[in-house]
């Protein structure tokens, strides 16, 4: 695992979701509250003028969404995003079931530190192939995700990129914008919610598996959140990042479902399973974390 950043789950003061405004003055608000409570003082630089504001915020733009439309020339399978010319690119998977004149369930999928669209694509596969779900699986632009630590930090080109694949996929095909999720594991799933909290509105489900802490200068809406950690985990000990995690997120007010596995910092196909089967609306135990997980 290149990721060893034990991230503690940030604390910032968005209590309701009335007072979890996406405006300028609640980023900025947020913003030194985050810093002065993270262990790397450096996780976000000053605004970048490289990248425009919104970007820099996290916030995606993804052109029109919901516009059914029936391309019959629509390809299935495991496609090359071709939004870009280096090496670094990115995936979507359509199930053979697509079928264009329903709007689809898509969910995209956030890669883990140094692994790219294909690793993200191997958590979830099977049971998005099994249960009818696409899934959109960009490449980060370095090799880890912008605002992370071991990146530089603050949000900007990833959320250009992955705002041309949304747009891309919206475009040619008929997904159920009202059903899409985010999901991402390791350092993705770090990414995933700090994407899920941003852009709240967007996104109707958000999936964090293993995830290291919470990244998020604004939020916006307050989508229900799914969690996964391993009690043996090595890389993010349990006690320092899912648990003190899942407990902020359902301090500050999200829905948490959050299960606790046997096993270390991996996504075993029974958690790929509960994933999806919560992503569907059929887990038992949503909405619930571990007795004695959260001290209040
Ligand atoms: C974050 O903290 C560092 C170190 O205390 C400080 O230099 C920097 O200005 C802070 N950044 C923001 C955005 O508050
Ligand atoms: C239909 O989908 C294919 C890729 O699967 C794409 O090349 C084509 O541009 C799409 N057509 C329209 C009208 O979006
Ligand atoms: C998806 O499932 C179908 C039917 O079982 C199978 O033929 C196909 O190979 C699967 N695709 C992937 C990418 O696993
Ligand atoms: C799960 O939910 C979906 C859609 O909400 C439904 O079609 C399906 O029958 C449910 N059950 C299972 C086992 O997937
Ligand atoms: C949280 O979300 C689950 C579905 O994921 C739902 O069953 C439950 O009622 C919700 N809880 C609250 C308090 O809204």
């Amino acid at each position: 695992m290149a990721a060893g950043w034990a991230i503690l789950a940030a604390s910032f003061l968005c209590i309701a979701s009335v007072s979890c405004q996406d405006n300028g003055q609640k980023a900025a608000e947020l913003k030194p509250l985050i810093n002065g409570t993270l262990p790397n003082g450096q996780r976000f630089r000053a605004a970048s003028t490289s990248v425009d504001t919104a970007a820099y915020l996290g916030v995606l733009s993804t052109g029109p969404l919901s516009q059914p439309q029936s391309n019959a020339t629509a390809q299935t399978g495991i496609l090359k995003l071709g939004l870009s010319t280096s090496s670094r690119d990115g995936y979507i998977f359509v199930p053979n079931s697509y079928n264009p004149s329903k709007g689809y369930p898509m969910i995209l999928a956030i890669h883990a530190a140094g692994k790219g669209g294909l690793d993200a694509l191997g958590v979830l596969i099977d049971q998005a192939n099994s249960s009818g779900i696409m899934l959109l699986a960009p490449d980060s632009r370095g090799a880890t995700w912008d605002a992370l630590p071991a990146q530089d930090g603050a949000f900007g080109p990833d959320i250009a990129f992955i705002s041309a694949a949304l747009a891309q996929s919206f475009a040619q095909y008929n997904v159920n914008a009202a059903t899409l999720g985010v999901q991402g594991f390791s350092d993705g799933a770090t990414y995933a919610l700090g994407l899920g909290m941003t852009n709240g509105k967007l996104f109707a489900k958000v999936m964090a598996n293993s995830p290291g802490g919470v990244i998020a200068e604004r939020v916006q809406g307050m989508p229900p959140i799914f969690m996964s950690a391993g009690l043996q985990d090595d890389i993010f000990p349990i006690n320092q990042a899912g648990n003190p995690t899942a407990c902020y997120l359902k301090s500050v007010g999200y829905n948490v479902t959050y299960i606790q596995f046997t096993g270390k910092h991996e996504v075993p196909p029974q958690i790929a399973s509960d994933t999806i089967q919560w992503y569907l609306g059929n887990f038992t135990g949503a909405g619930s974390i571990p007795a004695g997980v959260c001290s209040t």
